[in-house]
């Protein structure tokens, strides 16, 4: 067990048990690209907190916490009074979100957790567990959802917020915009995950046996040379590459990854063209106190 951990009574003595490999790496540029996109939705993922009922004091598990971006975002709102416990199972991920903390004055209650979910254990009470972008990566996330909804106190919040895929789009229709999405959402698919994991969150909660949340959902959207989803969805592919190529989904002379985004924006300014991420679908509810 990690000593740094032992002030959260965290053990971890369970094997990990998913054999998939995760579909978007964790290069370098990948974990740069978390931060990019914890950037450009880190309002969205404010509003869902603050619907859920996140408050200065709280204790909080951020679940598949990356590289820090949503945890911080909880430390700041539950503030020294409070604590914050991220957990991922990528070291790098981990030490990235470590420094982070520190750099932002938070170290003394944001910690993380170099973790595997499935062997995560604790003796801690929380007043909240929340994530984001990281049911739809779980083998059953319901089962992790049961599993671990029972480290947060009676009354205690559970809000998640995850990607409706399919709703992805570009008017007018963009022929780039569409084969890069195809290739995206084809790779995380194939790869095994669930690329509609927002609209399934109800039906998650419910098998996790918690109430049906109230939700919310919010988009990206861009147009004009200045945007910054073309970089966005060039280093998403750039990322999901290897898998895409194994897959047989696409070779990196399709992609061209090196000039995407310039071909993307060049696109989308010829066409007027008004480019939307997926929405980010937030889902919250409360652990009955019966
Ligand atoms: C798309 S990233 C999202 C990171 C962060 N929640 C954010 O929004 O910036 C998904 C994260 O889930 C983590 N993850 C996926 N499956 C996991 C598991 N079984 N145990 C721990 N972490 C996991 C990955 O390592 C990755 O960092």
């Amino acid at each position: 067990m990690d000593k740094r951990l032992a002030n959260f009574g965290v053990s971890t003595d369970a094997p990990a048990t998913d054999p998939r490999p995760y579909a978007l790496g964790y290069s370098t540029r990948e974990l740069q690209r978390l931060a990019l996109q914890g950037a450009l939705i880190r309002d969205f993922t404010q509003d869902v907190l603050r619907r859920a009922g996140i408050q200065p004091g709280m204790r909080v598990l951020d679940i598949g916490c990356g590289v820090g971006d949503v945890s911080l975002l909880a430390g700041e709102m539950v503030g020294p009074r409070g604590m914050v416990l991220g957990v991922d199972r990528s070291p790098e991920a981990i030490d990235i979100a470590e420094r982070r903390a520190t750099e932002a004055g938070q170290c003394y209650w944001t910690r993380f957790a170099a973790e595997d979910l499935d062997a995560f254990a604790c003796d801690e009470i929380f007043d909240a567990m929340i994530g984001r972008l990281v049911l739809m990566y779980l083998p059953d996330p319901s089962a992790t959802l049961r599993r671990l909804a029972g480290h947060v106190r009676p009354g205690g919040i559970v809000a998640f917020q995850e990607l409706a895929m399919p709703l992805t789009r570009s008017f007018p229709e963009g022929p780039l915009f569409s084969r890069c999405v195809g290739w995206i959402s084809d790779t995380i698919e194939r790869a095994g995950f669930e690329v509609d994991m927002g609209s399934r969150l109800p039906m998650t909660f419910a098998a996790a046996g918690l109430p049906a949340p109230q939700m919310i959902s919010a988009g990206l959207a861009g147009s004009g040379p200045a945007s910054p989803l073309y970089n966005y969805i060039s280093e998403t592919l750039r990322s999901l590459l290897p898998v895409a190529e194994r897959l047989g989904i696409a070779t990196a002379e399709e992609i061209g990854i090196d000039t995407l985004a310039e071909r993307l924006c060049r696109e989308a300014v010829e066409q007027r063209a008004c480019v939307m991420t997926p929405p980010f679908v937030g889902a919250w509810t409360n652990i009955p106190s019966w």
